[in-house]
């Protein structure tokens, strides 16, 4: 019925100064005894994050053995990896740190260990549906996915992109140090915004009912997102920035921002999944690149949804009619987007040295320029 909703979000959070040190605790409080620590290339070993990781592990006296590799875009190859040495070792607990691509393989390693007999791809394939999960923890290193609080895990095989959606796999914590995301490239944290947004913004364009408390605090979540976005942008040292991020990146996708409005639309995250299947886009990016478009699409037959986030999140002038208002919004939306091509171009000119291009030398600027038209 119109406004019915549930709202599930077991997980136990634990926010602040170097609560990764609290993960021995926190696993044996939730009844782990051997432990797969799984963790993604180089950014939590070079850190020293791991090693913290596992120490406090090992003062509480608990086994463990630590599997590495997850790719952003994470593969179902790696989590066969962890399935069978989690299956050698006798694993009982997996604990992720990293972001949401190591979130989700450690998901998907989970599912395979509570159905031994079965495949796990056949999950995300859609041809059976959970039953079981193996508990699981999380350090979180980089706002974005809310993998850490969500039903959810996406992963990539041949050319396909996944997800499978179930309560069983929400973790049983997660412990978030807003200070561990300050070595994140500046793309990253652009990109991991963009996705935090979009999380919010999926579940507001819809039709029918919504709820006005959901609204209040949707539209709350984008300005302060976009907020402290820009605050990074030029401070990512900013402890109370990354904060504001990393806790809003848990509140956009745990299921806070939908209550009372059905299911969300969720257009632009399947549009974006088959993006990343094809082309291994980074997923903020990649969302970021599609929205302005869809919006643009679908504008006409949610009008009133995008006169409202127009005038109450992106603050416009209201136009002389609902349609110029519309745009308004999307269009301020859009050059906010935009501020995330300068770091991609920024990127590229360092991977390349400066420049590249043989049709045409290319430099910082003119990269820049590409991206933007290919956003328009
Ligand atoms: O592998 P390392 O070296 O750690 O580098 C990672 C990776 O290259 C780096 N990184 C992470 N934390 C860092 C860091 N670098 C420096 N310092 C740190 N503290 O960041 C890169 C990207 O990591 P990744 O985990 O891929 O990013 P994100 O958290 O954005 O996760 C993206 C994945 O989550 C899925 C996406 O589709 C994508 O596969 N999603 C999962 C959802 C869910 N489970 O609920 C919902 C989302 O909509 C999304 O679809
Ligand atoms: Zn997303």
């Amino acid at each position: 019925m119109n406004g019915d909703f549930t709202l599930y979000t077991p997980t136990k959070v634990v926010f602040g100064h170097d609560v990764e040190t609290r993960a021995g605790a926190m696993v044996k409080a939730f009844g782990g005894k051997k432990v797969l620590i799984h963790y993604g290339g180089k950014s939590a070993v070079k850190s020293g994050l791991l090693k913290r990781v596992q120490d406090s592990l090992t003062a509480e006296e608990i086994d463990y053995v630590s599997l590495g590799g997850v790719v952003p875009n994470p593969r179902l190859s790696k989590v066969y990896e962890g399935v069978k040495m989690c299956k050698a070792y006798g694993v009982d607990f997996i604990l992720a740190v990293g972001g949401g691509s190591v979130i989700d393989s450690a998901k998907a390693i989970a599912y395979a260990l509570a159905e031994p007999e079965k495949d796990v791809r056949d999950l995300y394939e859609h041809t059976r549906v959970p039953k079981a999960c193996f508990p699981l923890g999380v350090v979180l290193t980089l706002a974005a996915s809310g993998s850490e609080m969500s039903d959810s895990s996406v992963i990539s095989y041949e050319d396909k992109k996944r997800g499978v959606n179930s309560d069983l796999c929400r973790p049983k914590f997660a412990l978030m140090d807003p200070a561990l995301t300050k070595t994140l490239p500046a793309y990253q944290t652009a990109a991991g915004c963009s996705d935090i947004l979009m999380h919010t913004m999926e579940r507001y364009f819809v039709n029918g009912h919504r709820m006005e408390i959901t609204d209040a605090i949707a539209e709350g979540l984008l300005r302060t997102v976009m907020q402290y976005a820009a605050v990074l942008r030029d401070d990512p040292e900013n402890y109370d920035a990354r904060a504001e991020i990393m806790w809003a990146g848990s509140l956009s996708h745990n299921g806070l921002t939908g209550c009372g409005n059905d299911a969300g639309d969720w257009a632009c995250h399947r549009l974006e999944h088959e993006l990343g299947a094809q082309y291994d886009v980074t997923h903020g990016a990649g969302l970021t690149a599609v929205w302005p478009s869809w919006a643009k699409y679908v504008m006409k037959n949610c009008l009133p949804r995008f006169v409202r986030f127009a005038k109450n999140v992106m603050q416009v002038e209201p136009g002389e009619t609902d349609e110029e208002t519309a745009l308004k919004g999307i269009d301020a939306m859009a050059a906010f987007f935009r501020e995330e091509f300068k770091l991609l171009a920024k990127n590229c000119a360092i991977a390349v040295g400066g420049k590249v291009g043989s049709a045409m030398p290319l430099h910082e600027a003119d990269m820049e320029a590409i991206y933007r038209i290919a956003a328009e």
